[in-house]
């Protein structure tokens, strides 16, 4: 019996409804598989937490985290509460960073089930690998001056073994998808990195002759993905890129509330962190409307992490058979609650006993 012990900490807003959802729904999986269970730690670490302690997570919180398989994480921020960047820079950011969680894998494909705000999409599948520890997230900068000549400055980052490492595990991924690798630039405007990422790119590439490679420029590839999304397979982008493309990546499939992320420690030195691409959604918490679908497909890609993709898959499964039922949530057409859902969804599973 394989036994997983995993950090959840479910954060603020939706967070603190779509992770217990998830919870029971990994359970379920766990039962009807026989051979693992998870035995799960919550940390309250969140906005309120902040107010009481002023901090996001103890001190030794890192430290603490480090003694847990994997950590599952809703989201973190209440911008009423506290500033985002200081909510943001003390919880999730932080463990992304000091865990090295430096790639983070963001699938977007079309769910039996779910209608896609564009007009008559063709079946699209595809897996955004965005850089997630440097580039354009830096804390290098401040303001100077005052007055008229008041100005804030912000460098980013682009080290080679950073911007290396995210495309090779695109490329690698992309080995054993349908091999191809499109890359998020953006060298007509941004003279100094991201020319070097361009270089970094065609250096990489050189070592899988088998993928086939575009760059396109992240404006014109923003459309692209509204245009034509199914023509793309795997892209590899940096952190601020990858995180737009991200929510477009929700929104074609129906909803961000649909869309999954992992943020992998890739060398398995530290936990990674399963945490999907929506925020804390401030403006349903608390009602019981909240999607779980995005925080249930990141379960799914921490069952794919710790080597079970059958259960996985299985779990997608048990999505699909849900939306085709029709028991969904407003954000994608229907008039169900979190609850009814996650119970649909464990339904099925247990069924599948
Ligand atoms: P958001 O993703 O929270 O919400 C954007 C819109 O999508 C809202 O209308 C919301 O209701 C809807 N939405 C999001 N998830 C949904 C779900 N599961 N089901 C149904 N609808 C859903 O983005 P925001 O409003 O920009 O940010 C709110 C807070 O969350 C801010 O503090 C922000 O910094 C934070 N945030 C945190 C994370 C994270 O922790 N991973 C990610 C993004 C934003
Ligand atoms: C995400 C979020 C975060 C990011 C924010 C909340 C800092 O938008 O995980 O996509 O930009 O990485
Ligand atoms: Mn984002």
């Amino acid at each position: 019996m394989d036994k997983f012990e995993i950090a959840v900490i479910p954060g603020d807003g939706i967070g603190m409804e779509v992770v217990p959802a998830a919870m029971r729904v990994l359970d379920a999986a766990a039962d009807i598989h026989g051979g693992l269970s998870f035995e799960w730690t919550t940390f309250p670490w969140n906005c309120e937490y902040y107010l009481k302690h002023g901090t996001m997570m103890p001190d030794d919180g890192i430290a603490t985290l480090r003694g847990f398989h994997q950590i599952f994480l809703g989201a973190v921020g209440m911008p009423n509460l506290v500033p985002d960047h200081v909510s943001l820079w003390g919880l999730l950011i932080k463990i992304r960073r000091e865990m090295q969680q430096s790639v983070n894998v963001r699938p977007a494909k079309l769910l039996n089930g779910l209608t896609s705000p564009l007009r008559n999409p063709s079946a699209f599948d595809l897996v955004v690998v965005r850089e997630n520890s440097e580039g354009e997230y830096s804390d290098i900068g401040g303001r100077i001056h005052q007055g008229s000549d008041e100005m804030a400055i912000q460098s980013a980052v682009f080290t080679r073994k950073g911007t290396e490492r995210v495309m090779r595990y695109a490329f690698q991924l992309a080995e054993k998808r349908r091999k191809h690798v499109t890359s998020a630039t953006k060298s007509n405007g941004i003279s100094h990195s991201m020319p070097f990422w361009d270089e970094v790119f065609r250096d990489v590439l050189k070592d899988y002759p088998e993928c086939a490679t575009i760059s396109h420029h992240i404006d014109a590839l923003a459309a692209f993905l509204v245009m034509k999304p199914h023509a793309f397979d795997v892209i590899v982008a940096s952190n601020l890129f990858g995180d737009i493309l991200t929510d477009l990546g929700g929104a074609i499939m129906g909803s961000i509330g649909v869309a999954p992320a992992a943020n992998l420690n890739v060398e398995r030195t530290y936990p990674s962190m399963f945490e999907p691409v929506h925020g804390s959604a401030p403006d349903i918490a608390g009602k019981g409307l909240a999607n779980p679908l995005g925080q249930i497909w990141t379960g799914k890609m921490m069952l794919d992490f710790m080597g079970y993709e059958e259960l996985g898959n299985l779990v997608l499964d048990a999505m699909e058979a849900t939306l085709a039922a029709g028991v969904k949530t407003g954000d994608i057409g229907g008039v169900s609650s979190t609850s009814e859902v996650t119970n649909t969804i464990i339904d099925y599973l247990r069924r599948r006993t």
